[in-house]
């Protein structure tokens, strides 16, 4: 198990939407491992493939530290389709490890139902609710190339747009190694 570099915001992948996948083979196995270890290193509560660099629908979650997620336990999703949204909204501080430092209320469903594949390609059908459906929902986001900041106003936006920047120069600093746009080498932690 290793931990894999983190594409930050400004790297054309985290606008790219992820592939379905066919079958799990070693190679995803390996993924999704690192995926937790990658996450959990950066203390992070979710993750998507397409933020470690692989188009692939995968994404990983585990809330089991938070006081509401408490009994919940580590989540890995594939393919994943929502199939519906509760009419009732819940606004929550949504952060991302692809955008550090960044902090932004969010308005979402409160409840979503959803379809996915388990490890083991199994179909799985889900009623979720509270910060279970929050995750979810931001991370499905990302297989489809959508960042929480898009569901910001143009306004909070722009008031966003330095630090922004900075981030999408790699002028940052991080406990997590990350992929900054304008390098193509992942910049090592020291
Ligand atoms: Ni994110």
């Amino acid at each position: 198990m290793s931990t894999l570099p983190v594409y930050l915001y400004g790297n054309e992948i985290l606008k790219k939407k992820a592939k379905p996948v066919s079958e799990i083979t070693d190679g995803e196995i390996e993924l999704i491992k690192d995926m937790f270890d990658t996450m959990h290193t950066a203390n992070g509560i979710g993750l998507a493939a397409n933020q470690v660099g692989e188009l692939k629908q995968i994404l990983v979650i585990d809330i089991s530290d938070m006081e509401a997620g408490k009994g919940i336990k580590p989540l890995v999703v594939i393919n994943p389709e929502i199939l519906s949204e509760s009419d009732e909204e819940s606004e929550y501080e949504e952060g991302c490890l692809s955008i550090p430092d960044v902090r932004e209320k969010v308005w979402r469903p409160e409840k979503i139902t959803l379809k996915y594949c388990d490890i083991n390609m199994k179909e799985v059908n889900l009623e979720a609710d509270g910060i279970l459906a929050r995750v979810l929902q931001h991370e499905i986001d990302h297989l489809n190339g959508i960042l929480f900041l898009d569901h910001l106003t143009g306004t909070k936006r722009t008031l966003l747009r330095g630090k922004l920047s900075k981030i999408s120069k790699g002028e940052i600093e991080t406990q997590y190694d990350v992929v900054a746009p304008k390098k193509l080498k992942p910049k090592k932690k020291k």
